[in-house]
């Protein structure tokens, strides 16, 4: 299995038949071996840096239904709640006392939340902090609409393609559809937004295939970010007895990712911290170069539950500033706190 790492190393290009082949065959030794290229590869990019991205999930509130998700429309155990811009703009300042340059503003599918609100609340955000980036995460929208989230001043927008097989796609999320949510991404890259897709690793009936489509996706959509997290059930979805994606199978995802598109910028997520204790230094380890602490006030933060035994619930915004920088030098990388832009779109401006 080395000389298909190797070459997916020198040259980033692998066939599909050649991934398939990777996946079922990878052993302990290779898989040792695929993490320390991947490695190799983040330090030839970033260096040892890891970028820090304050998140703030502003509404629990979603229209869609997606099978795994905590707060999916049917979900009438989510306890529900909206921030207010003057409670945002305070999450905003902290962070940005706590050295924060990008802010991350996540939330469900919300339509009491207008084009209007939203972009009012970038262009509040970027007045009050010019040298920060702002990263949109709610969904999708029509072209036209992130067209205004980009006038207005937004500068990346995350919108996980969770799946690039169909037919799972269509299981796990009723009444959305797959090719509505591919044409997202593309209308957000032609738009210039710096766009994150991304997939979950461990859904029931996820099968090596489709990874390899996930991957095959990626190659081709060519996005700046990618967000890959082990799916963990939570106990008022259809899924709730479904069991976890594995540390393991989500870090050979994270380091195929970081050979295949060497500049990514790629998180260590907090649902990989959530099913291991030490998930969030493995995910560094495996090629990722991104984290993204919570800067939600803590009374609303046991609220945002996609799924079971998701941590840092109790802390204070400082409290996981310390915690994630201590991570992340025990495990010999460093922490920037700069805006963290992609390299291309540094060099595009
Ligand atoms: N387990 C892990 N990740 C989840 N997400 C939603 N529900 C779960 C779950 N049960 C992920 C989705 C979404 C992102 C914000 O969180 O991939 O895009
Ligand atoms: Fe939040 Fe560790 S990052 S408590």
């Amino acid at each position: 299995m080395k000389n298909i790492i190797d070459q997916i190393y020198d040259t980033g290009q692998v066939t599909r038949d050649e991934l398939l082949e990777l996946l079922n065959k990878l052993d302990e030794g290779s898989t040792a071996y695929l993490h320390e290229r991947a490695h190799e590869k983040r330090l030839s990019v970033n260096g040892n840096k890891v970028f820090m991205r304050g998140l703030i999930e502003f509404t629990n509130y979603c229209k869609s239904n997606c099978m795994y998700c905590g707060i999916r429309r049917e979900n009438k155990h989510a306890d529900r709640y909206r921030l207010d811009t003057e409670t945002i703009l305070e999450c905003c300042r902290e962070g940005h006392e706590l050295g924060y340059r990008t802010f991350v503003l996540q939330g469900g599918e919300d339509p009491f939340y207008t084009d209007d609100d939203i972009v009012s609340l970038i262009k509040a955000i970027k007045s009050n902090h010019p040298d920060c980036a702002i990263t949109l995460s709610i969904g999708e929208k029509s072209k036209e609409s992130y067209q205004l989230y980009k006038d207005a001043g937004a500068d990346r927008y995350l919108l996980r393609h969770e799946t690039n097989t169909k037919a799972l796609y269509e299981r796990l999320h009723p009444d959305m559809s797959y090719e509505a949510r591919i044409q997202c991404l593309y209308d957000l890259k032609e738009i210039g937004f710096q766009v994150g897709a991304g997939f979950m690793v461990g859904l029931p009936g996820q099968e090596n295939e489709d990874y390899v489509n996930d991957l095959l996706f990626l190659m081709k959509l060519q996005p700046h970010m990618v967000g890959i997290g082990p799916f963990i059930p939570q106990q008022d979805t259809p899924l709730a007895h479904a069991s976890s994606g594995t540390l393991e199978k989500t870090c050979i995802m994270l380091s195929l990712v970081r050979l295949l598109l060497p500049k990514v910028l790629l998180p260590a997520t907090t649902a990989l911290g959530s099913l291991d204790k030490k998930g969030r230094e493995r995910g560094l380890q495996a090629g990722g170069n991104v984290v993204m602490p919570n800067l939600s006030p803590t009374n609303i933060r046991d609220k945002y539950l996609l799924y079971d035994g998701k941590i840092c619930t109790g802390d204070e915004a400082a409290h996981c500033r310390g915690c994630i920088e201590r991570r992340i030098q025990s495990v010999g990388f460093e922490v920037d706190m700069s805006r963290g832009d992609h390299v291309d779109s540094l060099t595009q401006k």
